[in-house]
């Protein structure tokens, strides 16, 4: 069976609703629940008070109706009187702004208070439901994605850096602090990368995010082993994006199932997000059926803050994308709207029934798929980190739009990499954009292609090593080539930003993808035509393989400029720059792709 169902909070309609609830998700094939993700004020309304009666009796009347339930730990919400007892566990933004209570979230994992509380709650839900029988699977906490800068973190951080390191000398160096004077003589003398004068150095900001990534492991690991002595798996759902300071490679390797919640930005292009997603997640799975544990039902909330409805027929066709890519749960957020709080006009499944119920049936009756790939596309959480730092030759480059588009250029089936996954056996492996490149990974992707794997690599790959150090030249040899200079592609001239958070001092565009240029009718600014500037972004003409020259305006946000030594340039620019190169090394074959071509399909094929 593949599950079917989505979030559920009884808690926020009187109990006579539970009964409807149950009644519907019946008839809708409904298999799994989530239950009590935000429940914790409800739980434990006071510190020394819990009341699980309607707990009790939910999980009862799910039972009794053949429903299974995917227990949640509400740590991801602290009640108030958490916050006015500790107010100190409170997390502190980087400019030193305490929050306070009043949305979810807001807590800090190294405060001992929250550690204590975190855990005393979720070893009453275990002791009190770990043994009930509409159990199958425990969801510890919420989307992980807090990070603090407090002073309960501070020294956290020394720990981990003292862990990591040994010793301040290592961290002097590898975070290259002679640069303005950053040398340290101890380890007290460091700090969370809070606000400060200018730029941050890239390194420190960058093992700060793995340091956050730890400690809340740490967090999720205290609750997965109060729970795991009672027999269910333990998961955690994974939320996407480049806010989320959570290495996902690494946390796969500790939850009994991978788990991920996915929000696409735009209706346009959504079922090929949804499969980069699919992919994604099965090969931080290593190849194991995971669950889509949330996404919207039938409806986009896009990155413009649009709510749109998905087309007939496109929640099946969403299901089956995540189902296509080896899901054993596809679920929802959420199935009934609260009356409500924040998220009240976030779409819900009842009013949808007569479109979900059909899927929820067909779904009942079939297993995971199991997806055989002989083609692999490496994508790194922590490369993407390195995108964001500072003072970059362009602020312009969005790895992750990068690397979907590599991977929609490149058709099912594709397996979507973390860098530690073996690639043998593969006969094609794609880096789009791999920034930060360690050195056991050089040594890993030569030996791939010495014993004849197809590698591809594009611009921006390789640009540091783990600690944010240049590594100029780095895939030189193994290309053939030798990289002169980087310089921004057309997208950078033009003034137009790419990324969500971008803005276009041109035309106001604040989303060069999604959002909508009135002044000169852009709408996505890759695949467009600006009748202002007259810059063509997309170039059919030019896109079977073999094509000997392309047209200018044709390097999007970055073009290396190569002399190629060994390799032979399979495609020029109209200018006669390369643009595409081709290298034999050892018994296999390293394509290199210099700009950030809108199209990059002919290249992404073996
Ligand atoms: C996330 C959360 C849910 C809800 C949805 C709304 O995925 O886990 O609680 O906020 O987003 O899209
Ligand atoms: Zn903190």
């Amino acid at each position: 069976m593949i599950r079917f169902g989505g979030d559920y909070n009884p808690e926020q309609w009187p109990p006579h609703v539970w009964r409807e609830d149950v009644a519907l998700m019946r008839s809708a094939g409904i298999s799994l629940v989530t239950v009590g993700v935000f429940s914790w004020s409800r739980l434990q309304p006071a510190e020394d008070r819990f009341d699980f009666a309607w707990l009790d009796e939910v999980l009862d009347l799910l039972h009794g109706n053949g429903i299974g339930v995917c227990l949640a730990t509400p740590t991801a919400s602290p009640p108030p009187w958490f916050t006015r007892a500790h107010p100190g566990a409170m997390p502190v933004t980087a400019d030193g702004v305490r929050l306070t209570h009043g949305s979810r979230d807001t807590y800090c994992v190294n405060a001992p208070e929250y550690q204590e509380a975190s855990n005393r709650i979720a070893n009453e839900l275990a002791a009190r439901y770990g043994q009930h029988p509409a159990l199958r699977l425990w969801h510890v906490h919420n989307e992980y994605g807090t990070t603090c800068y407090c002073d309960h973190c501070a020294p956290a951080f020394r720990r981990w850096l003292s862990h990591t390191y040994g010793e301040i000398g290592l961290v002097n160096e590898v975070w290259c602090t002679d640069f303005w004077s950053q040398r340290y003589g101890c380890f007290d003398e460091v700090l969370p990368p809070r606000a400060t004068q200018y730029l941050s150095n890239p390194a420190h900001v960058l093992d700060y995010r793995r340091f956050s990534s730890d400690a809340m492991l740490t967090h999720y690991l205290a609750q997965r082993d109060i729970l795991r002595p009672y027999g269910v798996p333990v998961t955690t759902n994974f939320v996407l994006g480049g806010w989320v300071p959570v290495d996902h490679a690494r946390w796969a390797r500790e939850v009994d199932v991978v788990a991920v919640d996915d929000y696409p930005e735009s209706v346009e292009g959504h079922l090929a997000a949804r499969a980069f997603v699919a992919d994604l997640a099965r090969g931080w799975a290593g190849g194991q059926p995971w669950m889509l544990m949330e996404h919207a039902p039938a409806a986009v909330r896009q990155a413009d803050g649009v709510t749109r409805a998905l087309p007939a027929g496109e929640a099946r066709a969403a299901a089956e994308t995540y189902v296509a890519g080896g899901a054993s749960a596809v679920m929802y957020f959420q199935w009934r709207a609260g009356r409500g709080g924040a998220e009240q006009w976030h779409p819900a499944m009842v009013p949808l029934l007569s479109e979900l119920a059909p899927i929820g049936r067909s779904l009942a009756t079939r297993t995971p798929v199991r997806v055989e790939s002989t083609r692999a596309l490496i994508y790194d959480e922590q490369s993407m980190w390195a995108w964001q730092s500072p003072h970059l030759p362009t602020p312009f480059v969005d790895y992750t739009a990068i690397t979907r588009r590599w991977h929609h250029a490149m058709g099912p089936p594709v397996d979507v990499l973390p860098i530690g996954a073996p690639l043998e056996g593969y006969s094609l492996v794609v880096a789009p954009a791999l920034h930060m490149v360690p050195a056991a990974l050089h040594k890993r992707l030569r030996s791939y292609v010495a014993d004849g794997g197809t590698l591809v690599l594009t611009f921006g790959s390789g640009l540091t090593d783990e600690h944010s150090r240049t590594t100029p030249g780095a895939f030189d040899d193994l290309c053939g080539i030798r990289v002169a200079r980087h310089r921004p592609g057309e997208c950078g001239v033009r003034g137009v930003r790419d990324g969500r958070s971008g803005e276009c001092g041109v035309c106001g565009v604040r989303d060069g993808r999604s959002g909508e240029c009135g002044v000169r009718g852009v709408r996505d600014d890759r695949s467009g035509e600006c009748g202002v500037g007259g810059v063509r972004d997309d170039h059919p003409s030019e896109r079977g393989v073999g094509a000997k020259q392309h047209r200018p305006g044709e390097y999007g946000v970055w073009l290396d400029e190569i002399d190629p030594q060994d390799a032979t340039v399979v495609l020029h620019s109209s200018e006669g720059r390369p643009l595409v190169t081709e290298h034999r090394y050892g018994r296999g074959l390293v394509r290199y792709v210099a700009a950030d071509l809108p199209d990059p399909t002919p290249w992404a094929r073996s």
